[in-house]
């Protein structure tokens, strides 16, 4: 499974690219208006930094306004890849764009059925969101499963990209169900990466190598 980022904040994608486990990004339009940047130019800076997918999302409603939209962004960079909303018009505007072989991430999949939708309009992501389906009370990482499996049975390649994740559990459901991709916001990288074993560790191998060094300096330069 990769690791894409959800964000626009270019400080937070430059820490985690430089750990060297970044695949793409994710952005939305409420993660765009956090950064108060021009949507164009944060997409083309990100586009640059990032050797992988970048998600800008269209905000027309209807069809034709989202097909304008989608050209558009698609020329902003070559790693850019369009996001519509799994609506009627979402739908028109990805069999649209994807015929113009371009990239497209249907968004706000909430269900099996969209996400069949989705991929015979020729999504090229799908993105099922886990947590807010956890939000009420409902299992999101089950939709995931659910939508590895059906891609599977039916021979169908859009990728399942997990999408609103927020805890490090979730992330390792999703893997284990086979998910292609998980876009994590920067505090669940930071979680993943975290062990209190692993501080406990490193703490005292470093005491001990100080303890020896102090002794024969010249044993532990060998
Ligand atoms: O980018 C879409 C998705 O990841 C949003 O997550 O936490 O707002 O439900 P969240």
């Amino acid at each position: 499974m990769l690791l894409f980022l959800d964000t626009a904040n270019v400080e937070e994608i430059k820490e985690i690219n430089a750990w060297g486990v970044l695949s793409g990004i994710t952005t939305n339009p409420t993660l765009i208006v956090k950064e108060g940047k021009d949507f164009k130019k944060v997409v083309k800076e990100i586009c640059n930094i990032v050797d992988g997918p970048v998600s800008a999302e269209v905000t027309a409603t209807d069809a034709e306004g989202m097909i304008k939209q989608g050209l558009d962004i698609a020329t902003w960079a070559d790693n850019v890849v369009v996001k519509c909303p799994l609506t009627e018009a979402g739908l028109q505007a990805t069999a649209h764009l994807s015929k113009k072989d371009i990239k497209v991430n249907v968004t706000l999949c909430f269900s099996a059925n969209q996400a069949l939708l989705a991929a015979r309009a020729g999504a090229y992501f799908i993105s099922p969101f886990v947590g807010r389906l956890d939000d009420i009370n409902q299992d999101g990482c089950a939709l995931v499963e659910e939508i590895v499996e059906l891609y599977h049975m039916q021979a169908i390649e859009t990728r399942v990209l997990a999408a609103s994740i927020r805890t490090p559990q979730q992330v390792t459901r999703c893997a284990i169900a086979g998910a292609d991709v998980a876009t994590l916001p920067f505090k669940v990288f930071k979680m993943l990466v975290k062990h209190p074993l692993t501080d406990a560790g490193l703490t005292q191998f470093l005491k001990d190598w100080e303890k020896v060094t102090a002794e024969q300096p010249v044993a532990a330069k060998k």
